[in-house]
């Protein structure tokens, strides 16, 4: 049997750096636990439209199609701001999760022990965090139509449209109540349902699919807004949030400074099986390019590693040697080990991007 194969885009700003460490890791793995990856790289975002004029080419869409996973960086910097909006490089990772069909999108916000005095909430909020957004990703208002802005009674007018079709909230919710089942069997779903149609829609289909196929979970309902506050008024009471692509977006953000930093963030970007069994999927940071860092070799590049924790878990199948790298990570953040972003006034020098990434190899290395 051939390896399987993975497609590498680091994308933009410190999407490149941190793609760097994650390649030790992918190494290691191969050295030392036989577990090898046919890796190749490719552009996305601006990168690409700097060589291509466009921010996703043919080509590298249909070998993200081919592949077993695809690992993203990053996209997007002030150098591109002022593009036409169809070549943005933010363009490129929209096309990659809606060609793809990547509806599932799993953002863990979990607050790592070391680390619960870095977040802005106090520690006993905090500490022991762990919960898990599912965010529609394929539909809702960044792909409803009409979309534009149009001319009406001499002004223009911005249009954006809230979508959502049965089937798509359907296929998201069982997402949810799946992952629900191998942790504390607990969904809240959030949505605006005392103000959008969709929201009604949204709410009537989930409760439809637990009652038909999940009594066994305990499912609840919020409004989008209350979920917002709730999440950082008593983040512990949710196990798994399911919701749409816009409030997923906002949401997860706020859930991401519950866990002390935003370079701390992985997520997994899931769809339908494909005829080897596995999920057509995409991995990534939560966390942007960060333009104003990068270069520098200053980023954190815990996100993308965790993010391919999270491939090893979910598109391979290798949960133990997720758990591992995972428990890698967390070693070394108990060991003191500090990338800029999570220095607070105990002042030291922080560690560089790729001695963040060298104390995770050690750190592997001892759980031999
Ligand atoms: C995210 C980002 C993206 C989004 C951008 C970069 C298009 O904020 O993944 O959360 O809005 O989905
Ligand atoms: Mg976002």
């Amino acid at each position: 049997m051939s390896n399987p194969s993975l497609l590498i885009l680091p994308g933009d700003g410190i999407g490149p750096e941190v793609m760097a460490e994650v390649r030790k890791i992918i190494d290691w793995f191969a050295d030392r636990r036989d577990l090898v990856f046919d890796v190749s790289e490719d552009l996305v975002g601006g990168c690409s439209y700097d060589k291509h004029g466009t921010p996703l080419t043919d080509e590298v869409m249909a070998k993200a199609q081919s592949v077993d996973a695809v690992l993203l960086g990053a996209v997007g910097g002030p150098a591109y701001d002022d593009l036409d909006f169809s070549v943005k490089p933010e363009r490129g990772l929209l096309r990659l999760r809606k060609e793809m069909d990547l509806f599932a999108n799993l953002r863990p916000a979990q607050c790592f022990d070391a680390l619960a005095d870095f977040s802005s909430l106090k520690r006993d909020i905090v500490a022991g965090l762990d919960i898990m957004i599912v965010r529609e990703l394929t539909s809702g208002s960044y792909f409803g139509e009409p979309r534009g802005i149009f001319e009406e009674n001499g002004e223009r007018v911005g249009i954006n449209t809230q979508r959502y079709t049965e089937s798509e909230i359907d296929r998201v919710a069982r997402a949810a109540f799946d992952l629900a089942r191998k942790r504390d069997k607990r969904v809240c779903s959030m949505e605006k349902a005392n103000v959008m149609e969709s929201g009604i829609l949204w709410r009537e289909v989930v409760q439809a699919v637990h009652d038909a196929d999940y009594p066994d979970v305990e499912l609840t309902h919020m409004y989008a807004d209350n979920g917002g506050m709730q999440l950082v008024r008593n983040p512990k009471q949710f196990d798994v949030i399911v919701t749409d692509n816009l409030f997923g977006d906002l949401l997860s953000d706020v859930a991401a400074m519950l866990t002390g930093s935003l370079g701390m963030l992985p997520s997994a970007s899931l769809g339908a099986p494909m005829d080897n069994g596995r999920p057509k999927a995409l991995y990534e940071p939560v966390h942007g390019s960060a333009p104003d860092i990068a270069g520098e070799g200053k980023a954190n590049p815990i996100a993308c590693i965790l993010s391919f924790a999270m491939a090893l878990r979910y598109s391979f199948d290798k949960g133990d040697e997720a758990a591992r790298l995972e428990g890698a990570v967390e070693q070394v953040l108990a060991d003191g080990v500090r990338s800029a972003d999570l220095m607070q006034a105990e002042g030291g020098k922080p560690a560089s991007t790729s001695e963040m990434g060298d104390a995770i190899i050690a750190a592997l290395e001892n759980s031999l």
